[in-house]
């Protein structure tokens, strides 16, 4: 798919990978809009993405992902002044150390990492349906495998022995789950989805972590790959023609994997979607 002048939203936009992603699609001359949660880092990545590449069409969008108030303005302002979108890359995403709870009552990961991205789709859905090829991509991470074995449909939340390594499993977990059965939703539109394993990257994640995931990070550092390298997947999903037959599949090195059963699992993955309606307040 050719990106010139198509509308293009990444998440998290302002490091890592979504920002190396973000530059690949300002590059291509799309439009971009970053979704980002502080002004400054976002303003200071947009600065950096305008002088790489030229384009000054790159817009920020403020928004805590932790907040679904927050969340529901975000798309209010882009629904105003968009009439279609054509690729929303759901790329944030935090470990977090510690179990906390939003504003909203909701634990922390799996508020940021599944239920902003499945309340950001359902908002942005009717603009995506505008567009003859939109794609919805959802970033997840080969640690859905941790979170398939902890994965209880009634403790999403993990109120029960939280780990900060198994609330990020299980919400990546989620977030395959939520492609998997967005791609039955959308079986009869011009929208398709795709989850993706960027690979081991550098970057900020491991920064609300415990210490042991920062030692991992710290050490692996020389071994893991480039932000740029990172965003490989993303942009191959985005673009490419031969993925718009793999609606809902699971990706690695651009190339089709099996998740864990779990993921796709169509008994289950209809009530996780029913379940984070009823915690994101939709329809
Ligand atoms: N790095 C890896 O090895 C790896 C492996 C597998 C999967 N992934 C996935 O890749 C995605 C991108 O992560 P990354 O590695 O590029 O890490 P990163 O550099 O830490 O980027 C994460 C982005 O998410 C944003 N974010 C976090 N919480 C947010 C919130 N409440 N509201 C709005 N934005 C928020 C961060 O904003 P701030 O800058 O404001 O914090 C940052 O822009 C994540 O979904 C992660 O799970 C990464």
């Amino acid at each position: 798919m050719d990106l010139k002048n198509k509308l293009c939203i990444v998440t998290g936009a302002n490091s890592g990978i979504g920002k190396e992603t973000a530059r690949s699609f300002a590059a291509d001359g799309a439009f971009v809009i970053m979704i980002c949660r502080n002004e400054k880092r976002a303003k200071a990545a947009r600065q950096e993405l305008i002088n790489d590449t030229g384009n000054t069409g790159i817009e920020i969008v403020l928004a805590d992902l932790a907040i679904q108030h927050d969340v529901r303005s975000a798309a209010d302002q882009i629904k105003q002044e968009f009439d279609q979108i054509d690729v929303l890359v759901n790329n944030a995403g935090l470990i977090a150390n510690k179990r906390e709870e939003t504003i909203d009552g909701i634990e922390k990961t799996l508020a940021v990492n599944h239920l902003a991205p499945f309340l950001l789709t359902n908002l942005l859905w009717d603009h995506l349906q505008q567009s003859k090829d939109a794609r919805v991509i959802n970033v997840s991470s080969e640690v859905h495998r941790m979170g398939a074995n902890a994965f209880d449909l009634d403790d999403l939340q993990i109120a029960n022995n939280y780990s900060a390594m198994k609330a990020y499993g299980v919400s990546k977990l989620c977030n395959i789950m939520f492609t998997h059965e967005l791609a039955k939703r959308c079986s009869d539109t011009s929208i398709t989805t795709y989850s993706l394993h960027p690979g081991v990257v550098r970057t900020q994640l491991a920064e609300e972590a415990g210490w042991a995931m920062k030692l991992f990070y710290w050490i692996g550092k020389p071994f893991m790959r480039s932000p740029k390298s990172g965003a490989q997947t993303t942009i191959y999903l985005a673009t490419s023609d031969e993925v718009t037959s793999m609606n809902g599949k699971y990706f690695k090195n651009k190339k089709v994997v099996e998740p864990s059963a779990i993921a796709f699992d169509d008994d289950l993955t209809p009530q996780l979607w029913e379940k984070s309606e009823k915690l994101t307040q939709l329809p």
